[in-house]
C-alpha cells in the first residue's frame, strides 16, 4: 500500500489558491502511489487553546473538538501538505487555531546539562510541505517560524520542502499558473514516492 498523505488546507476560500496548490501537491503524492486526503480547518470547528496550565495527558487536549481528527492524523499520516494564505504578514487564524491546540503534544524535558528542550508525544515520524499564499506580503519568515517550531517540536514532522507563493491575486491568480503547479505537482510527487 502507498504512502498516506494528508493535505490540510488553511484557507476558508475553497477552490481558490491555497486549495488548488495543496490539491496539486496531492495529485503529485496520488501519482507516486500514494493515498491522499484533504482537510479543511475552516470546517473542523476548532475551538481556541485555553491555557489551560494543567496537562491533559493521556489525551492531547482536555477540550474535544475538530482537533481530535488533527491528532489522529498527526498519529497515522506518513506526509502532510499545509497550506496557508498569509494573513497580516503570517498566516490565517485557522492555521494558528491548529498550532495553539498542538501546545500539549509536547512535554518539556530538561536534559544533563539543564537545557530544556520540547519533546513531542506523537510517535509517528512525517516527512511535510509548507505553502506560503501571499499576495503583497515578500517574507514569509515570520509564518515560516511558527511553522518550522511546530512542526519540529510538536507535530514530529520533517519539513522537507516549502512552496512560497508570491502575488497570489495578480493576474489570473497563483491557481492558474502553469508553472507553479507543475512545481507543486513534482513536489508532491516526491513526498507520495518517498
Ligand atoms: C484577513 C486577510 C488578511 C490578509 N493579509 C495579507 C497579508 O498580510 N499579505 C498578503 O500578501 N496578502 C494578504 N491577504 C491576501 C491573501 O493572502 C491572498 O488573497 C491569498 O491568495 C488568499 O489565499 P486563498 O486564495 O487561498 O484564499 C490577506 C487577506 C485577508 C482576507
Amino acid at each position: 500500500m502507498g504512502l498516506k498523505i494528508i493535505g490540510i488546507i488553511g484557507s476558508p476560500r475553497k477552490g481558490m489558491n491555497t486549495d488548488t496548490l495543496v490539491t496539486k501537491v496531492l495529485e503529485g503524492a496520488q501519482s507516486a502511489g500514494a493515498e491522499t486526503e484533504k482537510i479543511y480547518l475552516n470546517d473542523l470547528e476548532i475551538m481556541p487553546c485555553q491555557a489551560c496550565s494543567a496537562f491533559p495527558a493521556p489525551d492531547y487536549c482536555f477540550f474535544h473538538d475538530g482537533m481530535d481528527r488533527i491528532y489522529e492524523i498527526l498519529e497515522t499520516a506518513d506526509g502532510l501538505v499545509i497550506g496557508a494564505p498569509a494573513y497580516f504578514g503570517t498566516f490565517s487564524a485557522q492555521l494558528k487555531l491548529m498550532i495553539d491546540r498542538s501546545n500539549c503534544l509536547a512535554e518539556m524535558i530538561t536534559l544533563p546539562n539543564g537545557k530544556i528542550v520540547f519533546k513531542s508525544r506523537i510517535q509517528k515520524r512525517k516527512k511535510g510541505i509548507f505553502i506560503w499564499v501571499a499576495n503583497i506580503s515578500k517574507d514569509p519568515e515570520h509564518a515560516l517560524v511558527s511553522l518550522r517550531i511546530w512542526s519540529k517540536y510538536f507535530a514530529n514532522i520533517n519539513l522537507v520542502d516549502n512552496l512560497i507563493v508570491l502575488q497570489s491575486d495578480f493576474g489570473g491568480g497563483a491557481r492558474k499558473q502553469k508553472e507553479l503547479l507543475e512545481k507543486a505537482f513534482q513536489s508532491g510527487f516526491l513526498l507520495g514516492k518517498s
